[in-house]
């Protein structure tokens, strides 16, 4: 459902444009419908540039891209949204602290689509974003007219995925979205992550710095570095896969040991 064939792009760090990093090097990935794939590799090795190329807040140099046999390349990140839910690493990245918790709802059901934003929230809507929140079991039911800003990290990330999710989306791309929340909420948050992913049968693509998850979620892991695919395992094989497995296929194709941003984190 999911294609990209050749995917290059190379960032210019200075005027001197001898000193390109390229970022991402002919990348080919095929996902198919339902796949939840983990990414892990080292800083800089190009997981977020993935990400952001395919919902669009990066243009390709090379490669074309398919969800669902629609052509991305030429689509803008805006017009993505309505197909592509993304939740990042901040969790105050993804909602308006500012706003309260049902405007930040009734904004994400909007997202992509082409009706004006006439405001008022119906009480059916409202009713129903209630049995969205009461779904997360975090006790945020009765929080619909929080502000955003009251809530902790670890909620604000539950939200985000519900929003994230709310418009049905073909593919949903989490990038680090639990790495800056304390262990405990982080595992509340991953629980959750896989709960919906399945609920919703959305196909998934998440990265993530801690090992053990990119071991324990998903049915297909992928593992990059400088800019490459370097390993790739799916279904009984990424089941049965170990931390030490995985040091040990960093080394054989790189050459240098996995960094300790992922090996400690565990
Ligand atoms: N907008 C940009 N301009 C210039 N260089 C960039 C830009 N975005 C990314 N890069 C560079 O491209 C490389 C890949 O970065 P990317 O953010 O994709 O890595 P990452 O695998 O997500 O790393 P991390 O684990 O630290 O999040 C890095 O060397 C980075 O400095
Ligand atoms: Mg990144």
């Amino acid at each position: 459902m999911l294609k990209l064939n050749n995917i290059a792009k190379t960032f210019y760090l200075n005027e001197n444009i001898k000193d390109p990093k390229h970022a991402l090097k002919s990348i080919n990935l095929h996902l198919k419908e339902g796949d939840f794939v983990t990414v892990i590799g080292a800083n800089g090795s190009g997981k977020s540039t993935l990400l952001n190329i395919i919902a669009g807040s990066l243009s390709v140099d090379e490669g074309e891209l398919f969800l669902n046999n629609i052509k991305l390349n030429k689509l803008k990140n805006f017009e993505r949204s309505r197909f592509i839910g993304r939740v990042f690493q901040d969790p105050k990245s993804g909602s308006i602290a500012e706003m309260l918790v049902e405007e930040n709802l009734f904004l994400a059901s909007k997202r992509g689509k082409k009706t004006s934003l006439r405001w008022g929230i119906r009480k059916a809507q409202r009713l129903e974003f209630q049995a969205l929140l009461a779904s997360l079991n975090l006790d945020l039911e009765n929080r619909l007219h929080d502000r955003m800003s009251h809530l902790s990290g670890g909620e604000r990330q539950a939200i985000t995925l519900l929003m994230a999710l709310m418009n049905d989306p073909l593919l949903l791309l989490l990038d680090e979205h639990t790495a800056a929340l304390d262990p405990k909420t982080a595992k509340v948050v991953m629980d959750l992550t896989n709960k919906l992913v399945k609920e919703n049968k959305v196909t998934t693509l998440m990265v993530t710095h801690n090992m053990n998850d990119a071991i324990k979620y998903g049915n297909r892991l992928i593992m990059m570095a400088e800019g490459e695919i370097i390993f790739t395992s799916e279904g009984k094989e990424k089941e049965n896969l170990t931390i030490e497995q995985l040091i040990k296929k960093f080394q054989e194709k790189t050459g240098n040991d996995l960094p300790d941003s992922l090996i400690l984190n565990k």
